[in-house]
C-alpha cells in the first residue's frame, strides 16, 4: 500500500486524538494509547517517516519548487523548508540570510553587498535564478514564496516541515506566517492535524507561535540537555537534532515525555544522506529522518 494511503488509514485510526491535550484527564488514557498502539503498527511496518531537506535538495536546486517535486516523483510525502522575509514583508523560501550561495544575486545586483534577503524586495528576488547554480537543467528556476510553494506542495498532497530561520531578524516573523497559512488554506483541521509541521532553532519562536496557534504542531531543532527537555514539552511536539549529537538513550528520553498536545514528544533527526547512518538512527528509534537524498534512507529503513 502505498504510504499515502496507509496514513490515510492511520488518520482515520486516529480519529481526533492527534492533537488533542488527552493526557490531562482520566476517561482520554485510552485514547492516548489507541494513538500511541496505532504509531507503534505504522513504525513496524514503515519504519521512520523520511523527509526531504529543502526539498530533495541532492538533485534539485533546494528550497525551491523543483525540489519540492523531485521529493514527490521519489515518493517522499514530506519536504522541509526555510522560511524568510524580504524587505517589503513578503515570506520566501531560501536557507542562507543571504542570496549569494544559491542564486545570481551578485551579477544581478553587484552594488548590494552582502545580498541579504531582508534587504531585496520580494519584486528584485522574482527576477533572481536560483537554479543555474546547481544544474544547466534548472535554469530560470525562482525563489518561491511560501504562498506558492505551499500551493506546490498541496498539489502534490505532500506534507509540510517549515522552519522558521533566523526569526530574530524578522520580529513578528510568527505572525506574518500564521496569516500566509490561513490566507491559503492550511488552518484547517485537515493541515493542522496531518500535514503541517514548524519548527526552528530559536526556542522564542517556537513559544512565540504555540501562544498564537496553540493547535499547530511545532519542533525545536536542537538537542536540549535531557534534564531540560520538559521545558521545551511544554510547548513543543518534537526535539529535531542532528543526528552525530544522539543516541539512543536520548532518544528514549526524548520519548518518556508528552509534547504539547498530549502525544509522546518525537524526534526527527537531520541531516542523513546514507544508509548506515540511516540504520543507525532507526536503530535509536527515531520517528523521522530529515535526508537531501531521501530515496538512499528510504531504501535503508524501509523494514
Ligand atoms: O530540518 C533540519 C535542518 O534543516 C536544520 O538545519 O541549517 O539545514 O536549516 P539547516
Ligand atoms: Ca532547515
Amino acid at each position: 500500500m502505498h504510504s499515502r494511503t496507509v496514513a490515510a488509514a492511520l488518520t482515520v485510526l486516529m480519529g481526533g486524538a492527534g492533537v488533542l491535550t488527552l493526557s490531562t484527564t482520566a476517561q482520554a488514557a485510552p485514547a492516548v494509547d489507541r494513538v500511541a498502539a496505532a504509531e507503534a503498527r505504522w513504525y513496524a511496518a514503515h519504519g521512520p517517516t523520511v523527509i526531504a531537506h529543502r526539498g530533495a535538495s541532492a538533485y534539485a536546486p533546494e528550497n525551491t519548487l523543483a525540489a519540492v517535486d523531485r521529493a514527490d516523483t521519489l515518493g517522499i510525502d514530506w519536504v522541509e523548508n526555510d522560511v524568510q522575509r524580504t524587505k517589503d514583508g513578503e515570506l520566501v523560501i531560501l536557507h542562507d540570510e543571504s542570496l549569494a550561495r544559491t542564486t545570481d544575486v551578485e551579477q544581478r545586483f553587484p552594488d548590494r553587498s552582502p545580498w541579504k534577503v531582508q534587504d531585496f524586495t520580494a519584486a528584485e528576488i522574482n527576477t533572481l535564478d536560483a537554479g543555474s547554480w546547481f544544474g544547466a537543467a534548472f535554469a530560470g528556476t525562482r525563489v518561491p514564496t511560501l504562498k506558492q510553494y505551499l500551493n506546490r506542495v498541496d498539489h502534490n498532497d505532500q506534507k509540510l516541515l517549515m522552519e522558521i530561520k533566523s526569526p530574530a531578524l524578522y520580529p513578528g516573523i510568527e505572525q506574518d506566517i500564521v496569516e500566509v497559512l490561513g490566507d491559503e488554506g492550511w488552518l484547517d483541521t485537515g493541515h493542522v492535524r496531518n500535514k503541517l509541521v514548524v519548527q526552528s532553532f530559536d526556542a522564542a519562536s517556537i513559544q512565540t507561535l504555540h501562544r498564537q496557534r496553540a493547535d499547530l504542531t511545532t519542533g525545536f531543532l536542537g538537542t536540549p540537555a535531557v534534564a531540560d527537555l520538559p521545558k521545551y514539552a511544554a510547548y513543543t511536539d518534537q526535539i529535531n537534532p542532528q543526528h552525530g549529537t544522539i543516541t539512543k538513550e536520548y532518544v528514549a528520553a526524548v520519548h518518556r515525555l508528552t509534547g504539547a498536545h498530549g502525544k509522546r514528544l518525537k524526534v526527527s533527526a537531520w541531516t542523513v544522506d546514507d544508509a548506515a547512518n540511516a540504520r543507525k538512527v532507526k536503530g535509536f528509534g527515531v520517528d523521522a529522518v530529515i535526508s537531501n537524498k531521501p530515496d538512499v534512507v528510504q531504501r535503508a529503513v524501509r523494514p
